[in-house]
């Protein structure tokens, strides 16, 4: 016996009754809501509940569980294969028979992905404060065109790390969620890189420097890569790794406290993104070791595709050999040379010490390195 007194179904009064079904599978229900007799037949119809008139009330009887054919989507940790039919479901939750299916195919995981996210989360900058834009900016035009030039160089870059990962994260299962929240903050890391790099670009100039050919077809390339892990290899581990040198040797030689301060923030939040894809392909790689010679054959094919580019163009290099060489003395640009050739060896050697991690030979990832972009991204 159910008495619900004066309160209505439309108050609340069908807690009541959901809980003495779900108890008892049975309950006999009175009231005095004017409207009851109207409502609770219509509730109980729509919930498969059988009613029947009864002395002074209603006899319900709980229909067929709804939630008889539910089934858990995963639990702590993510399932390898989350089917469609668990859609946008919390990782965890009780998901109803006949909710709709999403094609978001893609699974990706990394077993470091909830420390990345939780360190990215933590790391975000505001660009407003973080930022000494009113730091005084001193040194000759030419300077500050080098400066403009690598900027522009950057902000193209920085568009293609965001851009890339995002395409795959809008395929990807939620069931991945901690890769899903890294990707996010990923994505938010590139867009502050884009500001900063394009406020900086235009402190004292209104036009941005040159974007070449080579340079975008190099770019282009990251957009035909259809497997997660290999726009990982390609993107985060030798493209963003070789970014990690670019950033520091702009920091190294800025000839300014906004330039300097831009290109550490940056380096910071590119090393997480480049922990990320070595997490991720060691993942890959324990799961599926022949993955390492898809990973192979796509920097000789995306060699091939580039071979008949210029690379790096020439404007960026000259840039940053300027900007080593902090002015026009013969001496300062031959300092300025060698560390543009210091910076390329910095380079290498990342690649190689990261594929190495990936499980490469020594002289494998001596050679693949050797593939990599002259582009850098
Ligand atoms: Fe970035
Ligand atoms: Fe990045």
């Amino acid at each position: 016996m159910l008495e619900l007194g004066d309160l209505g179904l439309d108050e609340g009064a069908h807690l009541l009754i959901k809980r003495a079904l779900a108890r008892d599978g049975a309950v006999t229900v009175t009231g005095t809501a004017p409207s009851l007799a109207i409502d609770l037949p219509a509730w109980c119809r729509a919930r498969g509940h059988r009613i029947a008139p009864a002395p002074a009330g209603f006899a319900i009887t709980a229909g067929p569980d709804r939630w008889r054919h539910a089934e858990r989507a995963g639990g702590d940790a993510p399932v390898a294969r989350p089917p469609a039919r668990w859609g946008l479901a919390a990782r965890g939750a009780l998901v109803e028979a006949g909710a709709p299916e999403l094609d978001l195919p893609l699974a990706v995981w990394a077993d470091d992905a909830a420390r990345l996210y939780a360190q990215a989360a933590a790391a975000q900058w505001d660009p407003a404060t973080a930022i000494p834009w009113g730091a005084a900016i001193d040194h000759p035009a030419e300077i500050e065109d080098a400066v403009v030039q690598i900027m522009t160089y950057l902000i193209e870059n920085e568009t293609a790390a965001l851009l890339v990962p995002v395409r795959f994260l809008g395929r990807l299962h939620p069931q991945f969620r901690e890769v899903m929240q890294l990707l996010a903050v990923q994505a938010a890391d590139e867009a502050r890189h884009i500001e900063v790099f394009t406020r900086r670009a235009r402190l004292r100039r209104a036009e941005l420097g040159l974007s070449t050919a080579s340079g975008q077809a190099s770019l282009a390339s990251l957009f035909d890569e259809h497997e997660f892990a290999v726009a990982a290899l390609l993107l985060a581990v030798l493209g963003e790794g070789s970014f990690l040198s670019l950033l520091w040797f702009v920091h190294d030689h800025a000839p300014d406290p906004c330039t300097r301060e831009v290109a550490r923030l940056a380096a910071q939040d590119e090393a997480r993104h480049v922990a990320f894809g070595l997490s991720h392909l060691a993942h890959q790689l324990a799961a599926e070791p022949a993955l390492r010679g898809r990973l192979a054959a796509a920097i000789q094919r995306r060699h091939a595709a580039l071979a008949h580019t210029a690379g790096l163009n020439e404007e960026v290099f000259d840039a940053l050999l300027l900007l080593a060489a902090g002015g026009w003395d013969p001496a300062a640009l031959r300092r300025g040379h060698a560390a543009v050739v210091a910076l390329s060896r910095d380079m290498d050697d990342g690649r190689r010490l990261r594929l190495s991690r990936l499980g490469f030979s020594a002289d494998d990832a001596a050679r693949l390195s050797s593939l990599h972009t002259r582009n850098f991204m």
